[in-house]
């Protein structure tokens, strides 16, 4: 049970968190992280598009006893919030993605590793051995270097693939490019691609890893790829209830919510307004994540509301390592954890199972969808 009298309560002022960040960045780290396609405009949205949503309390409820525990593919979690898949965390802090396993692992999150890690997925499993792994794909031309990341992760005990399916191609990265931000020659990409891919000068990190993807994927691939393992396969990156049906039809486990972060099609909705959809298109049939511009306990709230089964959030767990590394990922999470304790109690709801669809309502007084 989470206990709201545990700590004395702070809200989280991110965008201070960023600033700071910044400064210790350097500009070309802060592009990579910030950035997003073309003029940048869905990042915006992103964030803003879950003020569309007003929650809408229920009182005289007993909540003297409040619990944010919840699962992720039956997997048991503090908190259905989890750490989404971001690339390069040594650039943001010399501990990487050890520090944030290590981070997520302390607050009983689930944390999803990208395949574009600066650290070998079997250290950042030795890191955090009891924490709730997810492994992250992108299919590469070369199949077989796919197949062996897969098998690796399996045997190192990550619990999902989650596969990337909106990078057919690099998105416009604008600040990518004009910074021409590139991977550092001290880090290496240990995981996935050729180690050397990233270093080179040009139009960006993304673009040149990109070159080494499969563009030519289709819904087969989920077979394919659940075949490697036998690992349950999340697809993540799309906003259209019928691509949530493909998937399913398919057979992957769950599906996320997703536009990159605003760093592939600039002109994609925002995921507060795509969620309901995929969750009416695919009902009880499989976990619906989200994740884009989640900042606040009251998001993930109204994300959960409107029938996601968890969120993940990028940006803010980059800022926290660049400021504070596995302390700072930790705080993060834990003032997440709290908040949402918080929220969930002025709605009156105890757990998370009762997070129900008439939390929620449109700005203009919609309803909001069916859980
Ligand atoms: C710096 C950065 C790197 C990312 N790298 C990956 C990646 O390697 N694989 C992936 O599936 N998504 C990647 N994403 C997308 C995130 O998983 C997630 O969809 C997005 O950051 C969520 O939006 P938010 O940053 O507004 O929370 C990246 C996002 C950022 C900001």
């Amino acid at each position: 049970m989470t206990s709201l009298d545990a700590t004395p309560p702070r809200l989280l002022d991110l965008a201070e968190m960023e600033e700071r960040a910044r400064e210790s960045l350097g500009e070309m780290a802060y592009a990579y992280y910030s950035g997003g396609a073309e003029h940048e405009r869905l990042i915006e949205e992103n964030v803003t598009a879950w003020s569309r949503w007003q929650l809408h309390p229920r009182v005289l409820f007993d909540v003297s006893s409040v619990s944010t525990r919840s699962t992720v593919l039956g997997s048991p979690v503090s908190m259905p919030i989890l750490i989404a898949p971001t690339a390069l965390h040594r650039m943001a802090h010399p501990d990487g993605e050890l520090a944030t396993a290590r981070a997520a692992s302390d607050a009983g999150a689930a944390m999803v590793l990208s395949s574009l890690a600066t650290a070998d997925l079997d250290d950042v499993a030795q890191a955090a051995p009891d924490g709730v792994r997810l492994m992250q794909v992108y299919i590469l031309k070369d199949r077989g270097r796919t197949a062996e990341m897969v098998r690796r992760a399996a045997a190192a005990g990550y619990r999902a693939l989650v596969f990337t399916v909106d990078v057919p191609v690099s998105g416009l990265r604008t600040r990518e490019v004009e910074q021409g931000v590139r991977l550092p020659d001290r880090f290496a990409l240990p995981n996935l691609t050729d180690p050397a891919a990233g270093h080179g000068s040009g139009w960006g990190f993304m673009a040149q890893v990109v070159k080494e993807f499969d563009p030519a994927l289709t819904v087969d691939d989920i077979e394919w790829l659940a075949g490697l393992s036998g690992l349950p396969v999340v697809v993540k990156g799309l906003c259209r209830g019928d691509d949530a049906l493909r998937c399913a039809e398919a057979g992957a486990a769950s599906v996320v919510v997703s536009n990159h972060g605003g760093r592939q099609l600039d002109d994609a909705p925002p995921t507060a307004l795509s969620l309901p959809e995929v969750v009416d298109a695919v009902g009880d049939r499989m976990e619906v994540y989200v994740d884009g511009g989640i900042r606040r306990a009251g998001d993930v709230m109204k994300a959960l509301a409107l029938g996601a089964h968890g969120v993940l959030i990028g940006r803010p767990v980059l800022w926290a390592l660049a400021t504070g590394g596995a302390d700072g990922v930790r705080e993060l999470l834990g003032s997440f954890g709290e908040e949402l304790a918080r929220v969930m109690a002025l709605c009156g709801a105890v757990d998370v199972a009762g997070i129900d669809g008439s939390l929620v309502r449109s700005v203009d007084g919609h309803p909001g969808e069916r859980r």
